[in-house]
């Protein structure tokens, strides 16, 4: 293959991947947890069977061009039977052998990705659904955050799937497969995680104007990181008196006399809880569901004008500009 031609196959391969390059590999050819693998396993069986059927059929139709066509200086066509028991079985019995094949491992896989009783030392972690963006709450512990999961490696994680408004579906490709949340219901995804790093994941089911834009991130942790970051969650932050940068205490008091408090929560400050908790905002990789990364540019950009960054969102324009925007940026970026 010449070198241009694999060029243009790599780039095909980055567009239907989910372009941009940003968050790369999005693949399900990569697994990286018990489920993802049972899933991949099921493909590549699949694969073979339907690879192995391709090679019969063609080379069955290429036999046939040969052996049954009609050569120049025949007098007529062979004659043609109509009916052959032998043929009719074969092609009766065969597909019904090959749906067998498939279905036997699917249907095992399908069973295997719901169990009945979770793991004993299983995490279990609430996740819910939002447009356009993620709730992960940890019960045990109290912890609340948003669009940046943590889990530790080598645990089972028992996922229980909520909405808090429309139909939306989780998805990690790396981790396993898709499962709706589905308002009024509980879902659950049990899986494992077999190795550290960040893996992106994707709202799955389309849920209104920035569906696109309702990603996240499980941050798979060694159970050492896992535990520091769960304790450093549950700490609350400083209180703007106790801020040492004055540009964020003053950020604190502007955060405290705007109407951000109504929806956003900030631990020991506000109670808001129809939007992302902001307790410990300043941690997290990215922001607005994952769609950019978390910088001071950034953040302004969002506050100034949310519906141009993820159409459809809910926060509002709050005309906050100059020294104002940069001293709320400064002091949520500094709520680690
Ligand atoms: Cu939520 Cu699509």
């Amino acid at each position: 293959m010449s070198r241009r031609a694999i060029t243009v196959l790599t780039m095909l391969a980055a567009a239907a991947g989910g372009c941009a390059g940003r968050d790369l590999p999005m693949t399900t050819l990569a697994p990286k947890s018990d489920l993802a693998q049972w899933i991949y396993d099921l493909f590549v069986q699949v694969t073979m069977w339907d690879a192995l059927i391709l090679v019969i059929v063609v080379g069955a139709f290429v036999l046939a061009l040969f052996f049954f066509s009609t050569r120049v200086g025949e007098a007529a066509p062979p004659k043609s039977a109509a009916s052959d028991l032998g043929l009719e079985a074969a092609w009766t019995i065969g597909p019904a052998l090959v749906v067998l094949m498939i279905s036997i491992p699917t249907v095992r896989t399908v069973f295997r990705s719901q169990p009945r009783i979770p793991p004993a030392n299983a995490l279990t972690i609430r996740v819910v659904g939002h447009q356009w963006w993620w709730e992960f709450r940890f019960p045990d512990s109290g912890v609340v955050t948003a669009n940046e999961l943590h889990i530790p490696v080598g645990r089972p994680i028992r996922l229980e799937l909520v909405s808090a408004d429309v139909i939306h579906s989780f998805w990690v490709p790396q981790l396993g497969g898709k499962r709706d949340l589905v308002p009024g219901q509980v879902n659950e995804l049990v899986f494992e995680a077999r190795e550290t790093g960040a893996f992106p994941g994707q709202c799955a089911e389309f849920c209104g104007d920035s569906h696109a834009n309702m990603r996240f991130r499980v941050m798979v942790e060694t159970p050492e990181q896992f535990a520091q970051w769960l304790d450093h969650q549950k700490a609350a932050p400083a209180l703007a008196d106790a801020i040492t940068d004055p540009s964020a205490a003053e950020g604190a008091r502007i955060f405290a006399n705007s109407p951000c408090v109504t929806c956003h929560r900030i631990d020991g400050v506000s109670k808001g809880y129809i939007a992302p908790d902001l307790s410990h905002f300043g941690s997290r990789t990215t922001l607005a569901g994952a769609i950019m990364p978390n910088t001071p540019d950034n953040v302004a950009r969002w506050i100034v004008d949310p519906q141009a960054e993820k159409p459809g969102a809910l926060m509002p324009a709050l005309g906050l500009q100059g020294r104002e925007l940069e001293n709320l940026v400064a002091y949520l970026e500094s709520l680690k």
